[in-house]
């Protein structure tokens, strides 16, 4: 029998792209979403990707109840996925208790039913934020944790700790924390992307708007950084590769007995590349301009940040392989698509 996952904020970006490879490796999946920052045509996209309709049930994950619900009626899940949070740095500034909120309610939720439901194992969604502006690159896992900069950086270390805490007192789970270095690009069918509501606050969906015409112009925040070209430097990891990760993970937490009970992966390509080398690679890999202008530093960004994934590359032998030529490709296709509709 196949086993089943819980994917909690399923229709979202990374979650919809996840699930997509969770049904190809052979897992049955139950979705959760609330649909906050995602749209139930998601389903429409996985489904004619894989043929397989998932399980989708339109609830919150900050109320217990629903959750409880949801493992009463989809009896046997073993491992959950958890993307379902809040994930915009600024608005997190702006509204501080939404994502304290949301990003920890939901995580507290889910702990305390895993037991009582026989779920194995979860793996949660982290961010190289919690390295703060890195001493050194590339950086490993073992590199110190900084104070963050934005409530939701702090969600986002606050959720390991609680999750450590958790299993140290004893809890009968696993668990696989993946710090997420810059998730970009579609799926190559163009049938699931990110899809940003309002103006997109990231690099890429701005940069595909700007190059679609849907906005004037991209703004690369700053000019004036201590790198080769002045522009800020990211790994920037293709949605589908960190995808795949998410499937191994649960693999590795629900097959394997000898592991330790929490692990931690940087996510990342290794190589870092820079706002205006990024442009370079749009227009080189889809013959597209994209009309941009150089503006201010952008605050609280910091200046360089790129993985070193060889704890991921050796231990879960995973590597991120996408070309990044593919993956502005790939972004461009799901961009011209939503343009269409
Ligand atoms: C941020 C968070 C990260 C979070 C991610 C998802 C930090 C340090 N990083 O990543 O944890 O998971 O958002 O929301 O908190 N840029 C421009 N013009 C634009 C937009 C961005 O030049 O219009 C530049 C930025 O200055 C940055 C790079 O592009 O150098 C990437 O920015 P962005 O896509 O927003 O991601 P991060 O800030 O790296």
């Amino acid at each position: 029998m196949k086993d089943k996952i819980l994917v909690t904020g399923g229709t979202g970006y990374i979650g919809s792209h996840t699930v997509v490879e969770l049904q190809n490796a052979g897992y049955d999946v139950v979705i959760i979403d609330n649909l906050s920052n995602s749209n139930v045509k998601v389903l429409d996209g996985i489904e004619a990707i894989t043929g397989i309709r998932p399980v989708f049930v339109e609830g919150d994950c900050t109320n217990i109840d629903v959750l409880r619900k949801l493992f009463e009626a989809n009896p046997g899940i073993k491992g959950i996925i958890n993307f379902a949070a809040s994930k915009a740095v600024g608005e997190s500034v702006q509204k501080p208790l939404l994502y304290y909120r949301n990003n920890l309610n939901t995580l507290i939720n889910l702990l305390d039913l895993m037991p009582e439901f026989g779920v194995k194992g979860i793996v949660f969604s982290s961010s190289c934020t919690v390295y703060g502006e890195p001493d050194m690159n590339p950086i490993d896992e073992t590199a110190p944790i900084k104070p963050a900069t934005s409530p939701y950086g702090n969600t986002k270390q606050i959720s390991e700790e609680i999750i450590e805490d958790y299993i140290k007192s004893g809890a009968p789970i696993k668990s696989i924390l993946l710090r997420y270095f810059n998730p970009i690009g579609a799926h190559p069918s163009a049938e699931i992307g990110e899809l940003p509501l309002g103006v997109p606050q990231n690099l890429v969906p701005y940069l595909t708007q700007a190059a679609a015409g849907i906005r004037k112009e991209l703004t690369v925040f700053g000019n004036d950084y201590n790198t080769p070209d002045g522009s800020c430097i990211r790994d920037y990891i293709d949605v589908v590769d960190l995808a795949k990760a998410h499937v191994i993970a649960i693999k590795r937490i629900l097959d394997k007995e000898d592991t330790d009970a929490v692990e931690i992966f940087n996510l990342g390509t290794g190589r870092g590349l820079s706002v205006l080398e990024l442009i370079d690679s749009f227009e080189r890999a889809t013959g597209v301009k994209v009309p941009h202008k150089i503006g201010e530093r952008r605050a609280g960004d910091i200046e360089k940040i790129w993985a070193d994934p060889k704890k991921a590359n050796e231990v879960l032998g995973w590597t991120a392989g996408v070309p990044i030529d593919e993956t502005m490709k790939n972004a461009w296709a799901w961009q011209c698509k939503v343009t269409q509709k």
